[in-house]
C-alpha cells in the first residue's frame, strides 16, 4: 500500500471517530468512552490504517473484536486477530486501554517488533495472548507487574532469551503456552508456586533445558507439555496418585529415569513419554488406565520388560512401545522369554 493509501485511510479512520464521538451515543451499538475510542484509532493507525470500522456503527466490524463495558463505555476486551495485512509494531497506544482485561492479538503473521513495557501498564489485564506472530525479543520480565494475570499465551512468534522468573511472582496465573518460539535456558523453579489448581504449562518446540524444578511435584498441574525441547533429568515427581494431571507430554527431549514405580494419576487420559532415554518397565497399573486414554506412547526409550495385558491395553498398537531396548509381548511382535 503506498503512504499516500495508508494516509488517506488513517485520517478516514480518525474522521469517523471524531463523527462518532461527537454524535450522541444512542444510534450507536458501540457506547465505548471517547477516550477509548481515541485509542483504538491511534492503534490502527499504528497497525497501517486498520480497521476504521472499529468506529462505525456495526457492532459485528472486525470481526467484533472489541467489548465495552455497558455502563462505563470503557473498552474491557480487545481482539484483532486472522489478518496478514496488519503490519508494525505493538504500539504503546495499547495502554490507553487502561480498563483492559483481556488482550488478544492473533495470527497477525506481519506485526514484529517486540512486546512493549507500555503492556505492564494494563494493571486489571486478566488473559494476555500474542500468539502466531512475528513478535520477537523476550518473554519481557515486566509481565510480572501484571498481578491480575490468570492466562498468559506467547506461542508461535519469534520469542527468544529465557522464561523470567518473574512469571512465578504472578499468584493467579494457572495457564502458560511459551511454545513455538526459540526460548532457553530451564524453567524458573518456582513456576506456579502462587498458583491455584489446574495449572496448564506449554512450552514446546523450544530449546529450554535443564531438570524438571523439584518444586512441581507440589503443583496442581492438569496438563504439561514440554515436548520438543532439551530437558533432561527425572519427570516422575510429575507422576503420583491423586494427582489432577489430564495431559502429560514429555516426548521429544532427553529425559531419564526409571518409569516402573511410577503411579499413574487416575485422570490420565494422554501420556506422551516417547524419544527420550527412560528406562525401567512399564508399570502394570496403565492397564487400569481411564477407558478415556487417547494416547500412551513410551516407544523410543530404553524400556525393557513385559508390555502390561487387559484393561486398555487393547486400545494400543506396537507403534505405541516400538523401538525400546528389550520390551516384549503383544502388541509387539517379540515374545517374551
Ligand atoms: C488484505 O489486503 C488485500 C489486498 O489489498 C485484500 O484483498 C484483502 O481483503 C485484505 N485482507 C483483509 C483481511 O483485510
Ligand atoms: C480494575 O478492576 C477493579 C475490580 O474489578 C475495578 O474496581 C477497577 O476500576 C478496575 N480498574 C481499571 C483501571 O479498570
Ligand atoms: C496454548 O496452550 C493453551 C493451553 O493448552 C491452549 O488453550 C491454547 O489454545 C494454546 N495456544 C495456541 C495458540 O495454540
Ligand atoms: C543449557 O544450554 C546452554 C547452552 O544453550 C548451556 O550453556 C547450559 O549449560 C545448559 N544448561 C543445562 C542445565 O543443561
Ligand atoms: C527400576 O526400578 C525397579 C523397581 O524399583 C528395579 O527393579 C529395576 O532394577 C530398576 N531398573 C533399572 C534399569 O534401574
Ligand atoms: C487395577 O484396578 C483393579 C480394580 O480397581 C485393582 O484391583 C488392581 O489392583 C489394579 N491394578 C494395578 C496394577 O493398579
Ligand atoms: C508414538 O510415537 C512415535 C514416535 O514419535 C510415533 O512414530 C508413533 O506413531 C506414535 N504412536 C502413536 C500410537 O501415537
Amino acid at each position: 500500500m503506498s503512504k499516500m493509501k495508508r494516509a488517506m485511510r488513517t485520517m478516514r479512520a480518525i474522521l469517523v471517530v471524531l463523527l462518532v464521538a461527537a454524535s450522541p451515543a444512542a444510534a450507536s451499538p458501540i457506547r465505548c468512552h471517547h477516550d477509548d475510542i481515541a485509542a483504538l484509532a491511534a492503534i490502527g493507525a499504528a497497525f497501517g490504517g486498520y480497521c476504521s470500522a472499529w468506529t462505525q456503527r456495526d457492532p459485528e466490524c472486525c470481526g467484533g473484536g472489541i467489548h465495552c463495558d455497558p455502563f462505563t463505555g470503557r473498552v474491557t476486551d480487545l481482539a484483532v486477530f486472522q489478518d496478514a495485512n496488519i503490519t508494525g509494531t505493538i504500539p504503546d497506544a495499547v495502554a490507553r486501554l487502561v480498563h483492559l482485561r483481556t488482550l488478544k492479538l492473533h495470527h497477525l503473521p506481519a506485526i514484529s517488533g517486540p512486546i512493549p513495557p507500555a503492556i505492564a501498564k494494563l494493571s486489571n489485564l486478566t488473559m494476555l495472548i500474542i500468539s502466531w506472530t512475528g513478535v520477537s525479543g523476550p518473554v519481557p520480565s515486566f509481565l510480572g507487574a501484571l498481578t491480575k494475570l490468570t492466562f498468559l499465551d506467547l506461542s508461535f512468534n519469534s520469542l527468544t532469551g529465557v522464561i523470567p522468573a518473574s512469571l512465578a511472582a504472578l499468584p493467579n496465573l494457572n495457564g502458560i503456552n511459551l511454545s513455538r518460539n526459540r526460548l532457553t535456558g530451564v524453567i524458573p523453579p518456582l513456576l506456579f508456586s502462587k498458583s491455584p489448581d489446574q495449572a496448564s504449562l506449554v512450552l514446546s518446540h523450544n530449546i529450554l533445558n535443564g531438570s524438571i524444578p523439584a518444586e512441581f511435584s507440589a503443583v496442581g498441574f492438569s496438563q504439561i507439555d514440554l515436548s520438543r525441547n532439551a530437558f533432561t533429568g527425572d519427570a516422575s515427581a510429575l507422576f503420583g496418585r491423586g494427582k489432577e494431571l489430564q495431559i502429560l507430554d514429555l516426548s521429544r527431549n532427553a529425559f531419564s529415569f526409571n518409569l516402573s514405580d511410577v503411579e499413574l494419576p487416575e485422570r490420565l487420559t494422554w501420556l506422551d513419554l516417547s524419544h527420550n532415554a527412560i528406562y525401567g518397565g512399564i508399570p502394570a497399573q496403565v492397564a487400569n488406565m481411564s477407558f478415556q486414554t487417547q494416547l500412551f506412547n513410551v516407544s523410543y526409550n530404553q524400556l525393557c520388560g513385559a508390555v502390561p495385558t487387559g484393561g486398555i491395553m487393547g486400545k494400543f498398537d506396537a507403534y505405541s512401545f516400538q523401538h525400546n531396548k528389550c520390551l516384549c509381548g503383544a502388541p509387539l511382535a517379540n515374545l517374551c522369554k
